[in-house]
């Protein structure tokens, strides 16, 4: 998204002279502040059919849709849809961000006197690390009363282009910060519960919509520019078995499990097709088996990509039939409302295709209340400036960076820090004093900052240093750094990254910190008498192995991108007034497996023939500097295994070709008859052995028996609770066996592996045999 926007200027330019011509201010204005003949919104007046809100959705769109002319109809295919005047339909901007927090980034949300900022949530790669479901949900549920808020007085839209639930396959993404990490279950979970928090009206409604929320890049999208190598021709070569195991299970989530209303497909292509051109894909995969209750959108602009870019089509006409027809119903751009019309009437696309993206479009329109007339009469009608950056909402930013944060070493002695032992803090680091930077990408303009200087300055006297001009850092200033270092009492480094060094557009070469920033730590740490702690504020994870041999460097903290209130956060975190429990979502490699590892090369697991390693910590067995699910905490929790069955029996049909040869039988379907609701509970007893309160995360893991090339293990479940010291609590995780224990083979099946499985919490293993 926001390619060409950002990356491809001149397309933009062409785009906007474009839109200019044939869509005067779409760009500039919310439509119901656009021209004075656009009607201020539908259904003002007269008395149709389509804006009697007693019927169905269905018979409401029909009516619209018979109504329109084709040169109508194709104007309302773009995300600068045009309306219908005639009808009294205003223009629309489909084009709005929310990734965490209500966003500028698209042209569909404006920032002015009236509503100045909304509340930045720490980037998601951070908050996925809370591994905290709730979190996760009233999130979208705070973010969407913002948008539903500005939306009312006209600054913002009804149709959100997050979240984006892309796996983060390797440590050089650019995006990865955008993502829930590399694990997929992690990712569904995410995708479910923020799209949730984003869709549901607390009227318990499930036919209407909050907002509408939108699934992307589908799929397998995770590569932007890397050594010239960009994402418009980037043929992603993926096998069955990790597309079906890796790259699809977060959209089939957000789709089945969060209900969403929007998936959009990619720039790439997979195996030789473009995604937004690839009816197996969209109709077959996304309306088809998963039932997708809303409409598929093209990257912006996808269309234009295909034909410009990677030349796939020769014709711009024959682009638009390619992707309609197979599925796509908007066009982020303004390729389709060119050359739609004429490709119906070269007989390359059915009017009854445009008929179909279209119902789609303004279905979704519907549920979300854009055709029942005057919107402050509506649920959310009193939603206003007052309800974005409220106090509550500003302090649950904060509360989502505390729960983020990682703490990655810890010797002891060294973190919380005491203000009553510790009276002057040497801050160090070109992200000490970080404002914009801690907002990540797809960023709002936020309510306040609290930098991470003025957080540890709250609570104990402070000298700054900032050590390198710039993240990038190609000179660090050691002398005064080391100078301000000897005289402390202990030392916070503030360092990492910024969107120079990783964004969108943007994927690293090098995964060690950039330029002089790790002789400036290792300098400054040689002079300090106390504690030194190593802050990382970015996205993705960085070969550290130098801090976290060093006996000098005390403790370090992966801070992600943390959000508007991410240095009131790190204070929290680093005076003990928060126990820190997130865990890395993301594995941290050493330099060396860039150094190997072409990013280009999709495959998820190791190849021995090549010496190839495979990707994340289902599948590379490599050394890391630090691995998916670490973290501590000022406390430690011990486990025990309360309940766990042993053995679960899979029952076999009559017939059943593995009941004759069950010794031959390695694997049986996941989807049979024989494997539904069948299920078990494990549960734990936690107990928090510590002295501090806290929050602790329970990562179940199953490594499954080695057949079909299966992960060596894979995260089966995750939970949190919170508990006093010497306290003890129970969790407990639902197994679906056939959901939980099983694998994707070769081919794409789903299959339960027949056989020892050793489920693992932490040190805690238990063996579990599936039979049949
Ligand atoms: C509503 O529409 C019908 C026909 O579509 C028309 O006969 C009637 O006069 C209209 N009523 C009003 C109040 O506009
Ligand atoms: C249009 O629809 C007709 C009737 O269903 C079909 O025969 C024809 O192949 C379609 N044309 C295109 C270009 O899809
Ligand atoms: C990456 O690191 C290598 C050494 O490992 C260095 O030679 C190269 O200049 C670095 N490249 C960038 C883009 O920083
Ligand atoms: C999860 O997040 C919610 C919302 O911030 C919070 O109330 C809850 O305590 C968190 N759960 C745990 C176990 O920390």
């Amino acid at each position: 998204m926001a390619s060409q926007y950002a990356k491809h200027s001149v397309l933009l330019c062409f785009r906007i002279v474009f839109s200019c011509f044939f869509l005067p201010q779409i760009f500039l204005f919310n439509a119901r502040l656009a021209s004075a003949q656009t009607p201020a919104y539908a259904c003002a007046s007269g008395n149709y059919t389509f804006c009697d809100t007693s019927l169905d959705v269905k018979i409401r769109v029909d009516d619209l849709v018979k109504m329109l002319t084709l040169q109508e109809k194709v104007a309302n295919l773009v995300d600068g849809a045009a309306g219908v005047s005639r009808l009294g339909i205003p223009k629309y901007e489909w084009w709005s961000e929310i990734l965490h927090g209500v966003s500028n980034t698209g042209p569909g949300v404006h920032f002015t006197s009236l509503v100045p900022g909304a509340t930045s949530f720490p980037q998601v790669i951070l908050t996925a690390a809370s591994f905290n479901k709730s979190l996760f949900e009233i999130i979208g549920k705070v973010v969407s009363t913002e948008g539903r808020a500005m939306y009312n007085v006209g600054l913002a839209g009804l149709t959100y282009w997050s979240p984006n639930v892309n796996i983060f396959r390797d440590p050089r993404w650019g995006r990865g910060q955008e993502t829930p990490g590399e694990d997929p279950t992690l990712t569904s979970n995410y995708a479910a519960a923020f799209v949730r928090g984003l869709q549901q009206r607390d009227d318990g409604d499930k036919d209407r919509l909050k907002v509408a929320s939108c699934c992307k890049h589908y799929t397998a999208y995770d590569l932007d520019n890397w050594k010239g190598i960009q994402r418009y021709t980037f043929n992603a070569l993926v096998t069955q078995q990790d597309l079906d195991d890796t790259f699809q299970p977060p959209f089939k989530s957000c789709v089945l499990d969060g209900n969403v209303a929007s998936v959009m497909c990619s720039y790439n292509q997979v195996n030789g097709k473009p995604t937004c051109g690839d009816p197996d894909l969209l109709s077959g995969i996304v309306r088809g088996k998963w039932n997708l209750n809303g409409y598929i959108v093209t990257d912006c602009d996808s269309l234009d990509v295909i034909f410009n870019n990677q030349h796939y089509t020769k014709t711009p006409e024959e682009t638009v039939a390619l992707t309609l027809n197979a599925g796509v119903d908007l066009n982020c751009g303004s390729f389709l409302a060119k050359n739609g019309e004429s490709a119906v009437n070269k007989g390359l696309v059915n009017e009854s295709v445009i008929d179909r993206a279209l119902t789609n479009n303004f279905a979704t329109l519907m549920r979300l209340g854009f055709f029942d007339g005057d919107p402050k009469k509506q649920l959310y009608g009193n939603l206003g400036p007052k309800d974005v950056c409220t106090p509550e909402n500003q302090e649950l930013a904060r509360e989502a960076a505390r729960q983020g944060i990682v703490l990655l070493k810890n010797t002891a002695g060294s973190l919380p820090l005491s203000p009553a032992v510790i009276k002057s803090l040497a801050v160090i680091g070109p992200n000490a004093q970080a404002t914009h930077t801690m907002l990540g990408n797809y960023e709002g303009v936020p309510c306040k900052y609290v930098t991470p200087l003025q957080g540890l300055s709250a609570s104990v006297s402070t000298v700054f240093q900032a050590g390198c001009s710039d993240v990038s850092c190609a000179t660090a200033q050691v002398d005064e750094a080391k100078k301000i270092a000897a005289a402390a009492d202990a030392v916070v480094l503030v360092m990492g990254s910024d969107q120079s060094i990783e964004t969108e557009g943007r994927d690293r070469v090098n995964i060690t910190l950039p330029g002089q920033q790790s002789l400036l730590i290792s300098e400054v740490a040689s002079v300090s008498k106390g504690p030194v702690i190593l802050v990382i504020m970015s996205g993705g994870g960085w070969d550290v192995q130098f801090a976290k041999d060093s006996p000098k460097i005390t403790s370090i903290l992966w801070v992600g991108f943390p959000g508007e209130a991410g240095g009131a956060a790190i204070a929290d975190v680093i005076f003990g007034l928060h126990n820190p429990s997130g865990r890395l979502p993301m594995t941290w490699y050493p330099q060396s497996y860039v150094d190997k590892v072409s990013m280009t090369d999709m495959h998820m697991r190791p190849d021995p023939a090549t010496g190839y390693p495979g990707r994340t910590y289902r599948f590379y067995k490599g050394q890391t500097v630090y691995s998916f699910g670490d973290g501590l905490g000022y406390s430690t929790f011990t486990h025990s295994l309360v309940q766990a069955p042993k053995v679960v029996s899979v029952p076999l049909e009559e017939g059943h070709v593995c009941r004759s040869s069950s010794s031959t039988c390695k694997s049986i379907d996941a989807v049979e008859q024989s494997c539904k609701n069948l299920g078990f509970n494990i549960q734990l007893r936690v107990r928090n052995v510590g002295t501090m309160s806290g929050s602790h995360t329970v990562l179940l893991f199953s490594s499954p028996p080695s057949v079909h090339n299966a992960a060596q293990k894979h995260l089966l479940g995750f939970q949190k609770l919170h508990l006093t010291p010497q306290t003890e609590g129970l969790v407990k995780f639902n197994v679906d066996v056939c959901k939980h224990l099983s694998m994707v083979d070769e081919l794409g099946n789903r299959k339960v592996a027949v056989g020892e499985h050793v489920l693992h919490v932490g040190d805690l293993k238990h063996p579990l045999t599936v039979r049949i």
